[in-house]
């Protein structure tokens, strides 16, 4: 199983702090922003991990990470989007580097406080197609800014991207479980009107299909790049309750 940490955009929900850095490179309490999706990938036993980040500061990662000796790696792989065309064409950047295996797709925004592990041991038993993880949101507010799942019968029917009006109280969290058919699909895309290949299609496509998957987390999440009240939320918790992080360098 290989993992994919998707680092580029323009963060720009997050301005000004980030016209003159990487938002993942920002603090969250006291690691930068990357680390936690990073452990969080490493506490579900994956290894072969790649950083796809973008922009003026991609060198910034290099120094901060190296080969991911901190995090107990022997190698971290990186590559470059030269513009913040989404986040599934960030994905299908790393077709080479996937070579066919599953991958557990990781945006480096998100913020979570329990393992992945149990979700990651079921998408290896997994015949085929792709896993999501939903999140029940005690703050409905969120959701307007999330990609929101149709339940209907214990499926996902289908997923709003950013609705209105939220068709359930579940986010769709930014971990996603891939066969290596979705280059496929990311292939098949049009830029939505936002200009960008919307995940949230894929994951629609995989729907289609019948072959979407889903476990529901209970653990806190967040999502540090939503707005500032979101990050800031994100820095509250992890300094109040802690959660999934690299041992501290010694
Ligand atoms: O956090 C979960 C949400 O993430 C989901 O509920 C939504 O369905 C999904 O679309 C996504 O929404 P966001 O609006 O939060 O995505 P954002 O543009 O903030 O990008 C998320 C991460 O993906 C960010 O940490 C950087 C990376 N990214 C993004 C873009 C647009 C890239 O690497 N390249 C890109 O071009």
């Amino acid at each position: 199983m290989k993992g994919v940490l998707l680092a580029g955009g323009t963060g720009t929900r997050l301005h000004p702090l980030t016209r003159i850095t990487n938002k993942h490179l920002l603090p969250v309490y006291d690691r930068p922003m990357i680390y936690y999706p990073l452990q969080t990938l490493v506490d579900a036993g994956i290894r072969d991990i790649i950083i796809v980040t973008g922009g003026n500061n991609a060198g910034d990662f290099l120094r901060l990470l190296g080969n991911g000796r901190e995090f107990g790696l022997k190698h971290l792989n990186y590559t470059y989007q030269e513009r913040a065309g989404g986040i599934a064409e960030a994905l299908g950047l790393v077709e080479d580097f996937v070579d066919g295996d599953k991958c557990v797709v990781m945006l480096g925004d998100n913020i979570l406080q329990d393992s992945i592990a149990p979700w990651v041991e079921h998408f290896r038993h997994q015949p085929r197609g792709a896993r999501i993880l939903l999140k029940e949101m005690e703050n409905p507010e969120h959701l307007s800014h999330l990609g929101v799942p149709i339940m209907d019968g214990g499926r996902v029917r289908y997923i709003r991207e950013k609705p209105a009006t939220p068709p359930s109280p579940y986010a769709v969290i930014g971990v996603y479980m891939y066969d290596s058919t979705v280059f496929d699909i990311i292939r098949t895309l049009k830029p939505s009107g936002r200009g960008e290949l919307e995940i949230t299609d894929v994951n629609n496509a995989y729907i289609d299909r019948g072959e979407m998957e889903y476990d529901v987390i209970t653990g806190w999440w967040g999502d540090a790049g939503e707005s500032i009240s979101a990050y800031l939320e994100a820095i509250n918790f992890v300094a109040q309750h802690g959660v999934l992080r690299a041992p501290a360098r010694a």
